[in-house]
Formats: structure tokens, sequence, C-alpha cells
């Protein structure tokens, strides 16, 4: 009888230890950039505010509400307009994420970012964040001091995301309007509505509702995920983007040649072309050992291998799907472990 209490008693302690641990909610840590979401003005219903304003505790105590969802932290990294994004904030940002997960800091992490260059710390983050854990982007298109400001329930909409089961495995995402998007694919693509963020291919992944997360679809670019090693880098090749138009005149790349530049993005007409006025330049940029990416300055579709122009001939690398300033991320990170143009062309192969 002594034994069979004893039993049952070993038994309540474990089934209440396993409630405690399902009851126990995840944690999520918010990293604070800056940008509208933290942005004041003085009007309710002017355009005009500063950006990155509003310290991260600040824009917590305005939604509660996700303590319900997670255990929140937060820490300010910077406190800027997205406009003056740096290589050093991406670095910063890359390895204290990779730490956070190493030392089981968190179960995910949330990043408050202004939107105008959210798709590129998105995609940046995407080739040098470690972890599969999810690593949420959140902005907003209208300041916090704005009437119907959609920073908070993006930023709880964020949280939910990042602290559901369902999102263990899918890595970078941005939060925005109510859709997630995948970090490789996400681009802002309106400058001033709130529906701003779309999918360049394939749709967003799922949407968040009422407090929930839906995922539509299982999500391929993980699989074929490429990480490149941040850890003891302290700055990134010089890579610079040319824009194409009717008429460019060739002294328009004189930088390019003659300014330190490891690599150039030709954001090209078409599916990546080149103007006859620029082509020379560009070879020459080969000749001296830049590499030279074709991408477009077309919004949807692929920059495709040897269409127009002869890749192989030229040694010019295709950006496939990327857009000029995702292409950039790429070759900076590629030029920190080769400068083997085949070798990066399969790089960016990856995002067919
Ligand atoms: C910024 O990118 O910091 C300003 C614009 C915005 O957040 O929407």
């Amino acid at each position: 009888m002594k034994q069979l209490t004893s039993r049952l008693g070993l038994l309540a302690l474990m089934m209440t230890l396993c409630m405690a641990a399902m009851a126990q909610k995840p944690h999520v840590h918010i990293l604070a950039t800056g940008g509208t979401i933290a942005g004041a003005g003085s009007s309710t219903t002017g355009s005009n505010y500063t950006a990155g304003q509003v310290a991260i505790g600040t824009l917590l105590d305005a939604v509660p509400e996700v303590n319900d969802v997670a255990e929140v932290t937060g820490e300010q990294i910077v406190n800027i307009g997205s406009q003056d994004m740096t290589d050093d904030v991406w670095l910063t940002l890359s390895k204290r994420i990779n730490e956070i997960f190493e030392n089981n800091e968190a179960d995910a992490v949330v990043i408050t970012h202004g939107t105008d260059t959210m798709e590129e710390t998105a995609f940046w983050l995407s080739l040098t964040v470690k972890s599969k854990r999810p690593v949420v982007l959140v902005g907003a298109m209208r300041s916090s001091t704005a009437m119907s400001a959609d920073g908070p329930l993006n930023l709880y909409n964020a949280v939910v995301a990042a602290a559901d089961k369902a999102s263990a495995d899918k890595g970078v995402m941005v939060a925005m309007n109510g859709i997630l998007i995948p970090g490789q694919i996400v681009s802002k693509t309106n400058t001033t509505s709130v529906e701003t963020f779309q999918a360049s291919t394939g749709g967003p992944i799922g949407y968040v509702f009422g407090g929930k997360v839906y995922y539509n679809m299982s999500y391929g670019l993980t699989a074929q995920r490429i990480v490149f090693d941040v850890s003891n880098l302290t700055k990134l090749p010089k890579v610079g983007i040319i824009y194409a138009y009717s008429n460019i005149e060739a002294d328009m790349l004189d930088p390019i040649l003659n300014g330190g530049y490891k690599g150039v993005i030709h954001a090209g007409l078409g599916n990546g072309n080149i103007h006859k006025n620029v082509f020379p330049v560009l070879e020459k940029a080969r000749e001296q050992g830049i590499l030279v990416v074709r991408s477009s300055r077309v919004p949807s579709g692929n920059t495709t291998l040897d269409a127009e122009v002869d890749d192989n001939k030229y040694e010019f690398i295709a950006s496939q799907s990327l857009s000029p300033q995702k292409a950039r991320i790429l070759l900076m990170l590629s030029l920190t472990t080769t400068t083997d143009w085949q070798q990066i062309q399969k790089y960016f192969n990856l995002f067919m």
C-alpha cells in the first residue's frame, strides 16, 4: 500500500512537471532597429514624421497582448531610419542572432525594422543566420503617432508567428499586414500602402489572423539553403549597382572601374540586357577581375543565363530571381568565400 502511494505521488509529480512544461510560453527576443514602427510625428493625420524615435520598451508597452503568447524581452540594437542601414548593423544583427540561438537565449527572434530596406536585411539574414529557428522582421507604414497606426498589430502578429510551434523551422520571414513572406523572396512594392510587402515568387508562406498562424504550403527554399559564416567578418567587399536606361553613357561606370569595387550588379533592361555603350566597360571590368552580375530593373521574372547575352563567353553571372539589391548582397557574401565566377553562378542558381 505504501509502495502504491509513493508511486501515485511520483506520477502526480511527473504530470505536474509535464503540464508546467507544456504551459511554459516560448521566449521571443526582440531586436529593435528603428524605422517608422518606432517613428513619431506631431499630427495624427499628416504624412510628416521622423523614423526611429521610440525605444523598444515603449513599443512593447503599446502591445501588452504579446505577453499572452510569449515571454517577451527586448534589446535596442540601433534606432535609425532603415534608409541609413549599413553593413555594420547587418553584421551585428547576424552575429547577435547566431549567439542567441547557439546559447539558447530565446526560441525565436523578432526584429523591428524600417520598411525601406527590410527586404535587404531579410535576405541578408536568410544567408547568414545558421539556425532555422524563426527570425521575424516587422515594421509599419504608419508611424506610432499616426491615426490607425499599423505597427501595434504588425508587432503582435510578428510575435504570434515567432512563438508558434509551426514556425520552428521557417527561418527568416517578414510579418506585415497580416501575411508572412519568406526572407528570400520578400519585396517592398508600394511606397505608402500598408499592403506593400509581397512575395516575388510563389506567394506568401502563410498569414496571421485573430492571434493564430496559418501556413499555406510547405516551403521549398529552406531545403536549398546556403549559409555564409560571418562570425569573423568585420567588413564586406565593395559591390555597387549600375541602373540601365536608354542612352546611358559609359562614363557612368567610371567609379566601378576606379573605385576599388570587387563586383558590380548591372540592373539591366528586360532579361538583364546591356546597352551597347556599357557593354565594353563591363567586359573591361571583368578583365580587371571585377565580378559582373546581370540582373534586371524589371520587377518580376528571372534574369536567365545565356539569353541575349553569352554569359559563358564574357564570364558574367545571371542573377536568376534576385533583384539588383538582393543580388548585391549575395555577391558580397559570395566574394567572402571565392572569386570563381562559375562557383558564384552556382550560388545564384539556388534562387531560380
Ligand atoms: C524606414 O525604412 O526606416 C522608414 C520607412 C518605414 O519604416 O516605413
